[in-house]
């Protein structure tokens, strides 16, 4: 569903990714684990679209975005959860989830969607900016999933949240490739929550892959070893 071709991306003359490469099937879900300033949002913004891509490609199918804007990429179904969630505080919890709906066709938050986060639903009608940061972070991730992407970027859903609700978020993202076919990419440094929710994870370090592995045989010591300092 998407492939990453030796990817190279720079601030100015600085390089920051030097060859990532990797892809993720239909309904798969990856983790990119990696310590601070190893490139995870670098990636991410590179995916989306906010920042150029120097050299190498992104294949969504068999569609070439690597040089689309992104719009375009929205437009063919990748959506994206910025690091720190970028929610709206003044609007309610059931317009942020519509201003992801802005260009879809009928304007109305799908059911799942509340299904999926029930807090959401008692709280529809607060404003974003009156939710907890585990709250906001549920409801980034339900603005994002309310135009039906089948990908779905996420950046380090778990920062500055607390134990029970990262739980929670990992329930909900498990809950999304049960109701839809959906690939879900996720960077993290919390590796019990990477544990609870991707088949594959990979280790980012200074802007290359270093390591991947199946769920089913990771070495835990080896990739917490990755994530110290
Ligand atoms: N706007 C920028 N201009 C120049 N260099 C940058 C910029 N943003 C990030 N970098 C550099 O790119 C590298 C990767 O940073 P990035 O933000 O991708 O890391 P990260 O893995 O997301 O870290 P964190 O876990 O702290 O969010 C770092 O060396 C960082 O200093
Ligand atoms: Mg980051």
């Amino acid at each position: 569903m998407l492939r990453v071709k030796d990817l190279h991306v720079a601030y100015g003359q600085s390089e920051a990714l030097h060859g990532i490469s990797f892809s993720s099937a239909k309904k798969e879900t990856v983790a990119i684990m990696g310590r601070n300033g190893m490139g995870k949002t670098t990636l991410f913004k590179s995916l989306i679209g906010i920042l150029p891509i120097k050299s190498g490609s992104v294949h969504v199918g068999d569609q070439d975005i690597t040089h689309d804007e992104s719009f375009r990429r929205v437009a063919k179904g990748i959506a994206y959860v910025p690091q720190g969630r970028m929610i709206f505080p003044l609007l309610t919890v059931e317009e942020n989830i519509k201003t992801g709906l802005e260009n879809s066709k009928n304007k109305i938050i799908p059911e799942d969607i509340y299904a999926m986060f029930p807090v959401l639903w008692e709280m529809r009608r607060r404003k974003g900016g009156n939710l907890s940061g585990g709250q906001q972070q549920q409801l980034a991730i339900a603005r994002a999933l309310a135009t039906d992407p089948r990908i779905l970027l996420l950046d380090e859903p778990t920062e500055g949240i607390q134990p029970s609700i990262i739980k929670d978020i990992a329930h909900a993202l498990n809950e999304i490739r049960k109701l839809r076919d959906i690939t879900i990419i996720v960077s993290e440094q919390v590796l019990s929550f990477a544990l609870d929710v991707a088949d594959r994870l990979f280790v980012i370090e200074g802007g290359r892959m270093v390591h991947e592995t199946a769920r089913q045989d990771t070495d835990q010591d080896h990739i917490k070893a990755y994530l110290s300092v």
